[in-house]
């Protein structure tokens, strides 16, 4: 099989190089604006095919992967048409839409260490796309109602995410720690959170009861999270993206 990504940015590189880690037997080609981009790819991983040329690239291609800014897909698609004939063309970019387009996907850039979380619109090659994003994280498909809903917590999600973990770096360096114990102690502790989580299937709420004493300090620090409408922050955090 042979997939050509175009656009090797922080989207379309995050995901060949998942690919490639993920160990596919797979004819891996990439393309990008500028050679300089093209040539950080040739040197981390030969196996990658770069190219400049949009139209040459998908020559041949089972599968292709739009992964460039949204304004220019309309551009890229006109160049690679002619080339295109019969392959599963796939867009991950926000909010474009084109009618040679068969399956839109959000997935998030985490998808180079085989943790995205990938949203794929429903349409009738939504599962061939399904196990090729499957190699890089988990998947869901849902309708194009909640496509956006879900760019908003997993795609973007990741930037609210590392927010949180500044926010308890900040903390705690003011309480003495330096920044680099601050963000080992952050991670782990946010990692801990996740397999609790997902060891126990427990609500997060029921997690939080694990945690909490009554008349205890964490009640205290909970208490100040809901003064400063934390709860309220993060869900219209979520929503804005969708207005
Ligand atoms: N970043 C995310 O977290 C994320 C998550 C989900 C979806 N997306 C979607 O992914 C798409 C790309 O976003 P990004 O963050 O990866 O952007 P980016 O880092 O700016 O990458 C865009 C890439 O496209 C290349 N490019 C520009 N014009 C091109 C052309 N005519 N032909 C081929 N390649 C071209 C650029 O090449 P040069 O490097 O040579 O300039 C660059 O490598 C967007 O549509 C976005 O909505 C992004």
């Amino acid at each position: 099989m042979k997939i050509t990504v175009i656009g090797a940015g922080n989207m379309g590189g995050a995901l060949i190089k998942g690919w490639v880690k993920a160990g596919m037997m797979t004819d891996l080609t990439i393309t990008a604006h500028t050679q300089q981009t093209l040539d950080c790819f040739a040197q981390t991983f030969p196996c990658i095919t770069p190219m400049l040329d949009n139209s040459k690239a998908v020559q041949g291609a089972d599968v292709v992967v739009l992964a460039v800014k949204p304004w220019l897909v309309e551009q890229v698609i006109g160049e690679i048409l002619p080339e295109l004939r019969d392959a599963l063309l796939i867009s991950v970019a926000a909010g474009a839409r084109h009618e040679r387009i068969d399956v839109y996907a959000m997935p998030n850039i985490a998808a180079e260490f085989g943790e995205s979380m990938t949203f794929i619109e429903e349409a009738p090659k939504a599962a061939v796309a399904a196990e090729l994003f499957g190699k890089v994280g988990q998947c869901k498909i849902v309708p194009q109602r909640l496509m956006g809903a879900g760019m908003m917590m997993a795609g973007c999600g990741i930037a609210y995410v590392m927010r949180f973990l500044r926010a308890m770096m900040e903390g705690g360096v003011e309480m003495g720690f330096y920044p680099n114990e601050a963000k080992e102690i952050g991670m782990q502790t946010m990692q801990g959170a996740v397999s609790l989580l997902r060891e126990t299937g427990l609500h997060p709420e029921a997690a939080i009861d694990k945690v909490t004493t009554p008349g205890g300090i964490t009640i205290k620090g909970l208490n100040e999270l809901d003064h400063a409408a934390f709860n309220s922050a993060v869900i219209r955090c979520l929503k804005a993206g969708l207005k």
